[in-house]
């Protein structure tokens, strides 16, 4: 059986008093019970990952971050690398969002080495990948989803497996407020674990949780979450507020 998973992505957003009023509003927000059935991140600024951590420390949400270098450390003025989010600490990062993958230049390639730079230091990792609309409409789409999780994962062992995460999120469904279907997104879950079959087994492919991203809000997250290789959800501008996290939760 698979947990289920929401997981709020803050990108960009919130200075930090702002984000400290909005996680003590999803503090009051997401009850206890939810958690039991239910595991909820935040991945906040980089800014924002210390006292964030003193206030969650006991509530059961679990911190993350939205990048991390993929070397070690070194000369890398301005990077963040997986072991110092480890000190924070923090307890996951998000790896290869196509925010990331589209302006910053991160290709399969680099995705595949920061997963393992994350993992050996600890973290827990979300694997996002998805299609753009020009790709899913000159029918690449499956292609596409295919060599990203193979080049991005397909050297890590079914240990690492363990503490890995994967997110489909399309990219024409990012901030747009164009929603895959229930049908679309189900149809892409249920291949993303064939393709994990392929490159590790049939039981990481059962027990890999796959969330979904993209537009997801409290009104269409019940039906998205009720299929059958739907996870849970990796939720952008609805994590900006706190009902709004919280009732897709209780979806
Ligand atoms: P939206 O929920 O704003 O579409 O963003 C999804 C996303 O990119 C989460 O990582």
């Amino acid at each position: 059986m698979r947990k289920r998973l929401v997981a709020g992505n803050w990108k960009m957003n919130t200075d930090l008093n702002d984000g400290f009023k909005l996680l003590k509003e999803i503090l009051h927000n997401v009850r206890e019970p939810e958690l039991k059935d239910c595991d909820v991140h935040i991945y906040a600024p980089f800014t924002h990952l210390k006292i964030f951590h003193n206030s969650l420390n006991g509530s059961g949400i679990t911190l993350g971050a939205q990048n991390c270098h993929h070397k070690e450390g070194g000369a890398y003025t301005g990077e963040v690398s997986a072991q110092m989010l480890t000190s924070v600490p923090v307890e996951s990062v998000l790896v290869g969002h196509s925010e990331r993958r589209a302006y910053c230049g991160e290709t399969n390639e680099i995705l595949a080495e920061k997963v393992t730079t994350a993992l050996a230091n600890g973290l827990n990792v979300i694997y996002c990948y998805g299609e753009t609309l020009e790709e899913r409409e000159s029918d690449q789409h499956f292609d596409v989803v295919k060599s990203q999780i193979e080049e991005g994962t397909a050297h890590l062992t079914e240990e690492q497996w363990a503490k890995v995460t994967l997110a489909y999120e399309p990219v024409w469904a990012i901030g747009t407020g164009k929603t895959a279907s229930a049908e679309q997104a189900q149809e892409i879950h249920a291949y993303s674990r064939k393709v994990l079959e392929g490159i590790s087994s049939a039981s990481v492919a059962q027990n890999t949780r796959i969330l979904y991203g993209g537009s997801v809000k409290p009104n269409n997250a019940g039906e998205l979450f009720s299929m059958e290789d739907i996870d849970g959800g990796l939720i952008g501008g609805a994590a900006l507020n706190a009902e709004s996290f919280a009732g897709i939760i209780t979806a």
